[in-house]
């Protein structure tokens, strides 16, 4: 997701010193992800003609006739020998040729390493596991133990690059953002973070907001079996048993040029150093969480609801939100009453490979226990000591209660759609993701009576260091489909054929977006190359149709796993809505947000609006069915 562009010389509080061979510390990207072994294609730079085409059409739901004209005009201007696009098209053209993929270090640094507001809530997304009912301190550690066994399992896959190779139709995906889902830390620096790169063989366990350095090896060189990993869990627990109200983890959930100066002012310890250095470079974290009272809700989807808080922030300061250090890529958690998930930093790799983990996950600990070898000589867990000076003290009571208030601020719902899934969509010949998507468009145009902008991601790992485009599901087609649906009088007929269109629109934006021929990413490029090249900012980017296109009220990802799982996370405006879906063949996994600050939106009558879109799409489907008969 884009949620910032500027561009930023970078100004590093310099950390080599500390740095051995094991880590590696990049301004955007690693080694890892610089060598191309799959020999996959390089991102196209779109046709300039395609784009604007393609960006006029999008624009039109927002503009007025009036309106309309003048970007018409502006888009003419803009395109002609006497305007600055084609000079702009020929700079990122040469630039491409510069580099494996022409987006990948822009769109880093542009999306997240410069971004300033807090990676929670803003950027971090959360992925619920299936609750679970543990019975004591014994079931919550075995499944944490479990769940550390499965990931060193996957890692291991992921090192001898066994991990089958995604498809999009007959073309492999790009494979690289597995290599960075462990060992990989974001490191808040002024103005640019960076990321940190580690192979390790150990995790930083969090307990009580206490941290702990847990080898996963044991002096003999041999992997801890789960039953030595619960033993260790059980020590940690009680090296821990009073909470730390100077947990320094909660730090990493506040503004990057906030925790920066914190992290340069910790930094000046030499104990600190060690341990920040520590965290950064352990394989994970493991949140083993306070309970939260899951059980006690009345039902589904207020225990999927507060689970997925705790995933999004921990629940806030007094809850688990200093139980975490958000930095980290991966941080497991396992809650007391059986809260279990992740929370994701989302830099180094998009949702699905992480959804892709969690699928194996959660089928490794569902089969049972493992018999994986144990050491003769398992090392106890390290307590990760911290001077904390005063003025950090203060700094981190002042996370807190910023923390509280992001907390506060965001409203979640997530539920289970359960009258139909992906097999009731397909058997009316129709894309399940498409169809979801003006399910959404109807929704938010049955609540607002007004276009909604609309970005969902489309994966662009056909491409080598490929991440997203947009696909702008707000159309003219869109449009006129919630229209047609609201209208009373409308014949069924014509609102099957407004459906029709709207879907297949939106699949074919969709198609052109897989194939890094989408708008947003192009015009994004456009605009950087201009900055570089110390070219003003054309006014099409200032115009209402931009600006207005641009404004996301719905942020919208499919991130599909086959478990009973989900993926959620923040809107992208104030005034927005976000959704993340999983799709599975009988039913749809929803989390839907929005900001309580916000009069406009809210979670309860947009999940009603969206169950009923639903609702009403399913039995147009069998009108029409009938109908023809
Ligand atoms: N009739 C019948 N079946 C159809 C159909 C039709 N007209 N159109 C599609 N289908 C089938 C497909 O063949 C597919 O079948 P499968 O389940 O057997 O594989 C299934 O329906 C789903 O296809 P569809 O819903 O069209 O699209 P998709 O699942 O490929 O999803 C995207 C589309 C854009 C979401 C996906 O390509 C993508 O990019 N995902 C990654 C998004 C991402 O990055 N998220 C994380 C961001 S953090």
């Amino acid at each position: 997701m884009l949620r910032g562009i500027k561009i930023w010389t970078p100004k590093a509080f310099t950390l080599e010193p500390y740095i051995t061979s094991l880590n590696l510390v990049c301004n955007y990207t690693s080694a890892k992800s610089a060598t191309n072994s799959q020999q996959l294609p390089r991102l196209p730079v779109p046709k300039l003609d395609d784009t604007l085409r393609k960006f006029l059409k999008s624009v039109q739901p927002f503009l007025n006739d009036e309106e309309s004209v003048k970007t018409s005009g502006l888009i003419k201007q803009f395109n002609s020998n006497m305007g600055v696009g084609p000079k702009l098209q020929e700079l990122l053209v040469q630039h491409a040729t510069k580099h494996q993929n022409w987006l990948e270090e822009w769109w880093i640094n542009t999306a997240y390493l410069e971004y300033r507001d807090p990676v929670v809530v803003f950027s971090s997304p959360g992925l619920v596991y299936p609750i679970q009912k543990f019975r004591n301190e014994s079931d919550q550690l075995e499944y944490a133990a479990k769940t550390l066994l499965a990931a060193l399992e996957y890692k291991s896959m992921i090192d001898k690059d066994e991990i089958p190779v995604e498809m999009m139709g007959k073309n492999p995906l790009d494979m690289c953002q597995y290599k960075k889902i462990f060992g990989t830390c974001r490191i808040p620096h002024e103005k640019r973070d960076k990321l940190s790169y580690n192979d390790s063989k150990y995790v930083t366990v969090i307990h009580n907001n206490h941290l702990f350095h847990l080898d996963l090896w044991g002096s003999d060189g041999k992997k801890l079996s789960q039953q030595q990993i619960i033993e260790a869990l059980k020590t940690i627990k009680k090296l821990s048993c009073n909470p730390n109200n100077e947990g320094v983890g909660i730090l990493s959930s506040e503004n990057r040029d906030t925790w920066a100066k914190a992290y340069e002012l910790l930094s000046k310890e030499a104990v600190n150093r060690e341990s920040l250095l520590d965290i950064e470079r352990s394989l994970a974290v493991l949140c083993l969480d306070r309970a939260v009272g899951v059980h006690d809700a009345r039902s589904d989807w207020q225990r999927r609801t507060l689970a997925a808080a705790q995933t999004i922030h921990g629940g806030g300061a007094a809850s688990n939100g200093a139980n975490r250090w958000f930095d980290k890529t991966i941080q497991f958690i396992v809650g007391e009453d059986g809260v279990t998930g992740l929370t994701y930093e989302h830099s180094p790799a998009e949702g699905q490979p992480i959804a892709v983990m969690t699928d194996f996950i959660i089928n490794s600990i569902n089969k049972g226990s493992s018999k994986a070898e144990s050491s003769a000589s398992p090392k106890n867990p390290i307590k990760l000591k911290f001077k904390i000076s005063d003025e950090v003290s203060q700094m981190i009571e002042a996370a807190k209660t910023n923390l509280d208030k992001l907390v506060d601020d965001l409203e979640l719902n997530c539920f289970k759609y359960d009258k139909y899934g992906k097999n009731f969509i397909k058997s009316h010949k129709f894309s399940p993701d498409s169809y979801l998507q003006m399910a959404m468009q109807y929704a938010f145009y049955r609540l607002h009576q007004t276009p909604g902008a609309h970005y969902e991601s489309a994966a662009t790992r056909m491409f080598a260091g490929g991440r997203t485009e947009t696909i702008r599901s707000c159309s003219p087609e869109s449009i006129e489909f919630a229209k047609a649906m609201l209208d009373t009088k409308a014949d069924p007929k014509l609102k099957m054929q407004t459906m029709s269109k709207a879907i297949s629109a939106h699949k074919d934006y969709t198609v052109q977006a897989l194939q890094g021929l989408g708008v947003d990413r192009h015009l994004l490029g456009l605009k950087l190359i201009a900055k570089e090249n110390g070219i003003e900012v054309p006014e099409l980017y200032s115009d209402a149709g931009y600006v207005r296109s641009a404004h996301m009220r719905i942020s919208t990802s499919q991130v599909a796993c086959k478990s009973d799982g989900f993926m959620c996370y923040a809107p992208l405006v104030a005034d927005g809505y976000a959704t993340c879906y999983n799709p599975r063949d009988l039913d749809i996994n929803f989390a839907t947000a929005a900001f309580r600050r916000h009069p406009d939106t809210g979670c309860e009558p947009y999940r009603r609006a969206l169950e009923q879109s639903l609702q009403d799409m399913h039995d147009l489907l069998l009108l029409n069915t009938k109908s023809k008969l």
